[in-house]
């Protein structure tokens, strides 16, 4: 390929990574890890494995016992799955002590009772993703395979300027074309350092809140870094915008200062909790109204309006508030409550909220002292 004339003086951006993360990781990345002293593949695999959720120090006292009592991947294979799940004991994601057991028994009948070098093979047994089998063929077998995991996206993101959050598919496949550019300029006979050097270099320096810059051989030519974005990126797990719903509920109290609570069904929001009366539109409140109560809502006082976040949608609540004096109930949904039998009955908390903070407005109480049994 035809080079511009001072591209020479600038490394390429994969050769300036790679080089200068291999460099930093020769006098400061982690070199007495149990799994490097012998690599071999059974013991890359398993620590793979019970680093998937879980750092480092409480996983080396595992790693040792459990290759005290499974020398061998044979020796895995034969064991009973009681023996398997006592020794995982205490790790937690327990599917990946199954996954590690079913994977071994499929070594022993299809691979010779070895952990195949093969990147379809290895992916195709339980418990072993993309970036985990890239991390067992770069660390036993020096094999140039990239790996992706939460700390490699995050230092790529930066390093790279990658817009966009990493959960995305488009923005992993964009990713994963990066980090097997950078695989491609790894010099022989480094892959497994060069995995090591990533995982370093993400859980020491580039860490997710506060990464040091100022230490980190990326820095000269890390876009987070020169455009202050170290902050901004990765992007965040967009935020789902939810729908917005509007509904009036009315806050009707008797001469006693009872209050009228009406209880949900057994499904959908606030399923079998008590509430106040509620309504989609104004309209069919006004229509309850007419039949329950002597009077209207035209004097009703307005409260300000609720507001209140569900999973799947944000709730506007407009309650009015009112005296009423003949009322009939004759659902038994339908309830008059005193402040004492308030406190023993489920309520939604905004509306609890709502009635331990609402003064009532009714002229001839006196006391707020029977509120304070809430
Ligand atoms: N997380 C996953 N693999 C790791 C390794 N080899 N060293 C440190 N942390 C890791
Ligand atoms: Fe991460 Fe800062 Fe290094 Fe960029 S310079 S890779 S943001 S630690």
């Amino acid at each position: 390929m035809p080079r511009q004339p001072n591209a020479s003086a600038t490394p390429a951006p994969e050769h300036g990574f790679v080089a200068r993360l291999l460099h930093w990781f020769d006098d400061h990345g982690r070199h007495d890890l149990p799994w490097q002293h012998p690599r071999s593949p059974y013991r890359v695999w398993l620590s793979e494995i019970m680093l998937q959720q879980t750092q480092v120090a409480t996983v080396i006292p595992y790693f040792h016992r459990f290759l005290q009592h499974f020398p061998t991947l044979p020796d895995l294979a034969a064991a009973s799955n009681d023996a398997v799940m006592a020794q995982w004991a205490g790790l937690g994601y327990y599917a990946r002590a199954r996954n590690l057991h079913a994977a071994a028994k499929r070594c022993v009948s299809e691979h010779g009772g070895d952990l195949p070098r093969d990147f379809d093979a290895l992916h195709d047994l339980p418990g072993i993703g993309r970036s985990t089998a890239g991390a067992i063929l770069s660390q036993a077998w020096n094999d140039p395979f990239a790996i992706l995991d939460g700390n490699v996206k995050r230092v790529l993101s930066r390093y790279h300027g990658v817009e966009g959050f990493p959960g995305l598919p488009a923005v992993e496949k964009q990713l994963w074309a990066i980090a097997e550019a950078q695989v491609a300029q790894v010099p022989a006979g480094r892959m497994a350092d060069y995995t090591q050097a990533q995982m370093d270099l993400g859980a020491t320096v580039c860490s997710r809140s506060r990464p040091a810059c100022v230490i980190c051989p990326l820095q000269a030519d890390c876009v987070a870094r020169r455009e202050g974005r170290t902050a901004e990126l990765p992007t965040a797990k967009p935020s789902k915008v939810l729908p917005e719903r509007e509904a009036v509920a009315l806050l009707l109290r008797d001469k006693q200062q009872r209050v009228l609570l009406q209880k949900r069904p057994d499904t959908g929001i606030w399923a079998q909790l008590w509430t106040l009366p509620q309504a989609d539109a104004g309209s069919e409140l006004q229509d309850w109204f007419d039949v329950h109560v002597d009077g209207s809502l035209e004097d009703a006082e307005e409260l300000p309006v609720l507001q209140h976040t569900f999973s799947h949608y944000k709730l506007h609540l407009q309650v009015l508030s009112r005296q009423v004096h003949g009322l009939r109930v004759e659902e038994p949904t339908l309830r008059w409550v005193d402040d004492a039998e308030l406190s023993a009955l489920g309520l939604p908390a905004p509306i609890r909220k709502l009635l331990d903070g609402t003064p009532i407005k009714a002229p001839k109480r006196t006391s707020a002292k029977s509120r304070n049994h809430e």
